[in-house]
């Protein structure tokens, strides 16, 4: 069953391999492009379709996040990594188009995934969010939505800073 997501500004929806073109034109964006890097359209296709399989395997995964009247603005979401921590983590990402960055699109897309993702899956304990060391303007989102700084670690060679919130201190807040 497709989820769907809605806030006062913003639409949310799985994200799907027919959207391969608009996460090209996303990462071609400078400022994506700068901490995420570019896809080609085969290589956005196979990050869609594996991004298809995590939603089919475990019932979460990577929306795109839309205006009302459904102009494509980014996305924002989950993917699980087997490979990180003791036995796998659940990240929270987000990336927004640049003409809408700045009026706090991100922050709202990245509350109503969380909040959604802590009544659906009582199985996830923890959220994690991977940045690349300066990356400001996503430490600022991850820290609105409560996640807090919990590791430095690495990933596929690169350094990153880890930040978590579990499902226990995001209903403490
Ligand atoms: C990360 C990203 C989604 C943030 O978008 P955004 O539009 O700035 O997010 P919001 O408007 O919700 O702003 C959240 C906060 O970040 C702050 N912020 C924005 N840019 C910032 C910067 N460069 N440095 C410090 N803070 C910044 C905002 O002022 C806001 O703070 P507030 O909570 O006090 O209001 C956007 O910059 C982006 O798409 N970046 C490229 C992709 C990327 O790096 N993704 C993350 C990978 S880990």
């Amino acid at each position: 069953m497709p989820v769907t997501l809605t806030t006062p500004r913003l639409r949310l929806r799985a994200l799907t391999v027919k959207d391969a073109a608009r996460l090209v034109h996303l990462h071609a964006e400078a400022h994506v492009q700068a901490w995420l890097g570019t896809f080609d359209l085969t290589a956005a296709s196979a990050r869609l379709e594996r991004f298809e399989q995590q939603w089919a395997e475990f019932g979460y995964g990577m929306f795109a996040v839309e205006s009302v009247d459904r102009q494509f603005m980014g996305r924002c979401g989950f993917v699980h990594w087997p490979e990180m921590g003791d036995s796998g983590e659940t990240e929270i990402g987000w990336a927004l188009g640049s003409a809408w960055v700045g009026r706090g699109f991100a922050t709202e897309a990245a509350r109503a995934c969380l909040s959604w993702f802590w009544a659906r899956d009582r199985t996830v304990e923890k959220v994690t969010a991977m940045i690349a060391p300066g990356n400001q303007a996503s430490v600022a989102v991850a820290e609105s939505v409560g996640l807090r700084h919990e590791r430095s670690d690495v990933f596929r060679g690169n350094p990153i800073e880890v930040y978590s919130v579990t499902r226990k201190s995001s209903f403490a807040r």
